[in-house]
């Protein structure tokens, strides 16, 4: 688990854009895959990455996690992803969930699992992004939510997250081990101390300290902000 910090919003974009497009042409086979983050701080990630080289037309794109909304709410991160780097760059496969009001959320996570099985074929994701909420979430593994200890096999579920009263849509932990890179964007001051508890001091504590069982490479990119509280940043 390794952590760069940098020193502007348009440094953080600017290297996170670059390493998974980096990433992406290190896949191996005839396609690559790349989940999208939802919520804000990625944003600016994928204006930089729309501007880069990326061989759009053997990417596969889905989402770490969604929101139970229709796909043309200001809430559902399908519709960030589109508006902010799908519409933008030309031959991405953009893989979003099944939303309707004749759709059950575990049907809609059932049905998404099957098409990440077909476009996940060895069952290695190859590049992940994933944010960091302030109750140290991430995806939608929110604490005392049932998706964060799914016993099961399973890699994409409905998740009831109580303390909104909402329903989520989001990978599993088990899923989320297997990726060969994760990529975890992470700033503003209000993130800093469970960041360093989070890197520094896991205390199982904190949904996304799942990551310290990853399989592959979890790389933290942090703003000076959210960084502030750890000793000795790279
Ligand atoms: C979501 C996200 C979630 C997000 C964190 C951080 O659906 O909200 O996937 O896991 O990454 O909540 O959100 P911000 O980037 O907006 O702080």
């Amino acid at each position: 688990m390794q952590v760069h910090t940098h020193p502007s919003d348009d440094a953080l974009a600017t290297a996170a854009a670059g390493l998974i497009s980096d990433r992406l042409a290190q896949a191996e086979g005839d396609r690559a895959n790349l989940a999208l983050a939802g919520g804000s701080t990625p944003i600016p990630t994928y204006r930089a990455l729309r501007q880069l080289p990326v061989d759009w037309s053997i990417t596969d794109v889905w989402l770490s996690d969604e929101r139970w909304v229709p796909h043309d709410s200001d809430e559902s991160n399908g519709r960030m992803a589109e508006e902010t780097l799908i519409r933008h760059v030309t031959g991405a496969t953009f893989h979003r969930p099944i939303y309707s009001p004749n759709v059950e959320p575990d049907e809609s996570a059932a049905y998404y699992e099957a098409a990440l099985r077909r476009v996940i074929s060895d069952g290695r994701p190859d590049v992940v992004l994933l944010g960091m909420g302030t109750d140290g979430h991430t995806a939608s593994l929110f604490p005392g939510s049932s998706a964060l200890v799914e016993p099961t096999q399973r890699w994409f579920v409905e998740n009831h997250v109580d303390s909104m009263g909402a329903w989520r849509l989001t990978a599993t932990p088990h899923l989320l081990w297997q990726a060969r890179a994760i990529i975890v964007i992470v700033a503003g001051e209000e993130k800093a101390d469970v960041l360093a508890e989070v890197v520094q001091r896991p205390s199982g504590r904190y949904p996304i300290e799942l990551l310290h069982d990853a399989e592959g490479d979890v790389l933290f990119l942090t703003d000076r902000s959210a960084a502030s509280r750890l000793s000795n940043t790279q």
